[in-house]
């Protein structure tokens, strides 16, 4: 049932002071613990060495097995029901991409699925390991031997370069144009927008269920009998989910699949991977970037410059549109919400990366 037109409750206010981020102190001792006890669990009688990676933003413990002559096993463990549901639908993704023969060369960049144990008492899956670290890692620890600016850091640009052609070989292998039709817009904006509805108490009253509407209003009309190029889409394309080799000049691994789907608009991902970046290299939060982008109708000169030297379908300038822009931010609000409700519940989140959103578009005319 939606929760449209429902008040903010007292306890929905006061946990949205709560960060979304749990104490890295106390983080440390409890996920080292779990991550011994799953490994046992997943061996009993020998039983790997674990390591937790990851930031622990989802409800999600992500641990590194290591297993002697074997390389390396991913264990993601779900400790809240939508981690678990988030965990069923990258393990579905997964597969249907181990099974996708169009892909070719490229399958080599996604994670094999390998255990699915979400009926236990811990529930979770296991995937292979793939080589590399992750983008945002790299750009902000600048490994040795990596391509650097002249002020020293890792060259950005190249990065993206990197990651925006490995984005151009999928839609090349998966992708068709196509008009935007009804059943299309029910899955890209209808479904994500009632998630952000349902989960975000101050996305369903007032001037954030107005913002909210907005949105998909503007992104409705922006897709409304458009030909967009449509194949595999990860969902969620930040450069924390693509691995670079050691010396940032090669795409190893695309990871966290579980807002992937086989039909989705390809330009989505450029957008999103360009988006986070700029944050990423500015420290500026998704909302006010976003808010930019609609108030000035175009993304920042050297991100659109970015997507107009890319191949592909951003190259088509379909990435740099602001309706494709409002989509990003939208699946990317979607999947946060949707693979652990402190992002929804908590204030500080929604002030970051969505009010200023829905601010912008309460202001547009004719809406
Ligand atoms: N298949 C994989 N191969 C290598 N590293 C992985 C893999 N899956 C996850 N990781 C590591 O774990 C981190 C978190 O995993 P991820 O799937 O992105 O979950 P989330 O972002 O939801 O925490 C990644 O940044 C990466 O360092
Ligand atoms: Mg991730």
């Amino acid at each position: 049932m939606s929760a449209e037109g429902q008040a903010v409750t007292l306890g929905e206010q006061l946990r949205g002071w709560l960060p979304v981020r749990r104490s890295a102190v106390l983080r440390g001792p409890l996920e080292q613990r779990l991550a011994r006890r799953l490994a046992r669990e997943y061996r009993p009688d020998d039983p790997p060495l674990a390591h937790p990676c990851g930031e622990g933003l989802a409800d999600v413990l992500v641990v590194r097995l290591d297993l002697p002559g074997q390389g390396g096993v991913v264990l993601k463990h779900a400790y809240s029901a939508s981690a678990a549901a988030a965990l069923a639908r990258e393990w579905d993704v997964l597969t249907r991409l181990q099974d996708e023969e169009r892909l070719g060369a490229w399958r080599r960049l996604v994670p094999t699925p390998l255990d699915r144990r979400l009926d236990a008492p811990r529930p979770l899956i296991t995937q292979s390991l793939l080589p590399g670290r992750d983008a945002g890692t790299v750009l902000v620890s600048a490994p040795a031997g990596a391509r650097r600016d002249t002020d020293g850091r890792v060259a950005a640009d190249h990065v993206a370069h990197l990651a925006l052609d490995a984005l151009a070989a999928l839609g090349r292998a998966t992708a068709r144009s196509e008009p935007c039709t009804d059943r299309r817009v029910k899955a890209w904006v209808t479904e994500p927008l009632a998630a952000v509805r349902d989960r975000i108490p101050w996305c369903r009253t007032g001037a954030g269920a107005a913002g909210l509407a907005a949105v998909g209003e503007r992104i409705g009309r922006g897709l409304d009998g458009r030909v967009l190029a449509v194949g595999w889409t990860h969902g969620d394309y930040h450069p924390g989910n693509v691995l670079l080799d050691e010396r940032a000049s090669r795409v190893t691994g695309v990871i966290d699949w579980g807002e992937g789907r086989e039909d989705g608009p390809v330009a989505v991902d450029a957008c999103t991977f360009v988006l986070m970046l700029r944050c990423l290299r500015t420290g500026a939060d998704l909302g006010p970037v976003v808010a930019d982008v609609l108030r000035t109708g175009a993304l920042a000169p050297g991100d659109a410059a970015l997507l107009a030297s890319a191949s592909g379908a951003a190259r088509e300038g379909d990435a740099a549109d602001p309706t494709v822009v409002l989509l990003a931010w939208l699946w990317h609000v979607a999947a946060n919400v949707s693979k652990s409700p402190r992002y929804g519940r908590s204030r500080i989140w929604y002030r970051r990366a969505v009010a200023p959103v829905l601010a912008e578009a309460v202001r547009w005319p004719g809406l």
